[in-house]
């Protein structure tokens, strides 16, 4: 499959070591924030191949949907601004009053914005369809997060990149799961030998459980990879609902911006992290141990989150 570059690869593999000390464990922090477009974050590697493969069908429209805040939407109309097509975002929620966070940086790229009034995983990917048709042959509709075989592409050349990155095997890769194709993509790659925690965040309607070993089975054979046989380890932070904040994310954002001023956000990468402190208090997750840092730091700066965070 091609790939168009979108992104600043590789990205670097940090030690964290006073993140470490604190957390009980080795801690290698793979900066997946800093892929480069339009802020950074994982999206930049899935959307080097969604892209190219809207390039090889002929489309020159973008279609992709989230939550008010999402990061998927704001890199999306960055690719498209940078690739010369045009991108629809079809977005949860009402269009709210003060335009804050990612959603500031949609409109700087000139993406046109449809709100569907839920957040509701159906409601959007419905959203998403009925534009698709309204579009019509231009258009390349995308599910949310981007996961499909196509998009987690991106994250089987992570999870070589990671190897080829560290001098010894860790134990653990964490990350946040939001639609899977991540966690999908690495599964579909990595040694089986690495565990991959996937931290639950937002408990789509079909379980990660059964999306992401589906995914990363459809991505391998796209990859010409063999099937993944690496075990599916899961954990669910998501708190009340998808976005919502919790304690324990807040208190893991302060942790890792006061021992190694990074920057985490509260709807992935802080519960990620928490997601983590747990599994280790937990006993499950000791040694060495990757945390894959997927971005999403523009949500510091919207509505909703700017004042429980700081
Ligand atoms: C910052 C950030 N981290 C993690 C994720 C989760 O990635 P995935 O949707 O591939 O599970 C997303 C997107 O959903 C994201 O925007």
């Amino acid at each position: 499959m091609s790939r168009i570059p979108l992104a600043q690869l590789p990205t670097p593999l940090e030690e964290a070591p006073r993140l470490s000390e604190a957390l009980g464990v080795r801690l290698l922090v793979k900066r997946d924030d800093l892929t480069g477009l339009a802020l950074g974050g994982n999206k930049a590697r899935k959307l080097e191949h969604l892209v190219a493969d809207a390039c090889a069908q002929g489309c020159d429209t973008l279609i992709a949907a989230g939550g008010l805040q999402s990061n998927f939407a704001r890199m999306t109309a960055a690719a498209a601004a940078r690739v010369g097509m045009r991108c629809h975002l079809v977005l949860g929620g009402h269009a709210p009053e003060r335009v804050t966070g990612n959603l500031v940086l949609d409109h700087i790229f000139g993406a046109t914005l449809h709100f569907v009034g839920s957040g509701d995983w159906r409601v959007l990917e419905a959203g998403v369809e009925k534009l698709a048709q309204e579009l019509g042959r231009g258009a390349y509709p995308m599910p949310i997060g981007g996961a499909t075989a196509v998009g987690a592409l991106g994250y089987v050349h992570a999870a070589d990149e990671i190897v080829a990155q560290l001098p010894a095997l860790p134990d653990w890769l964490v990350v946040a799961d939001g639609s899977g194709g991540t966690h999908a993509g690495l599964l579909a790659a990595l040694p089986t030998s690495i565990k991959i925690l996937g931290i639950d965040v937002a408990r789509p309607p079909v379980p990660h459980r059964q999306r992401i070993p589906a995914l990363a089975a459809q991505t391998a054979q796209l990859a010409g990879r063999p099937l993944p046989g690496g075990e599916l380890h899961l954990s669910d932070h998501t708190g009340t609902k998808y976005g919502s904040v919790t304690q324990e994310s807040i208190d893991a954002i302060h942790l890792a911006a006061r021992t190694e001023g990074l920057l985490l956000d509260p709807v992935y990468s802080g519960k990620a992290l928490a997601g983590l402190r747990a599994a280790i208090r937990g006993g499950l997750v000791s040694g060495t141990v990757v945390f894959l840092h997927t971005g999403g730091a523009p949500a510091l700066f919207a509505d909703g989150y700017a004042e429980v965070v700081s």
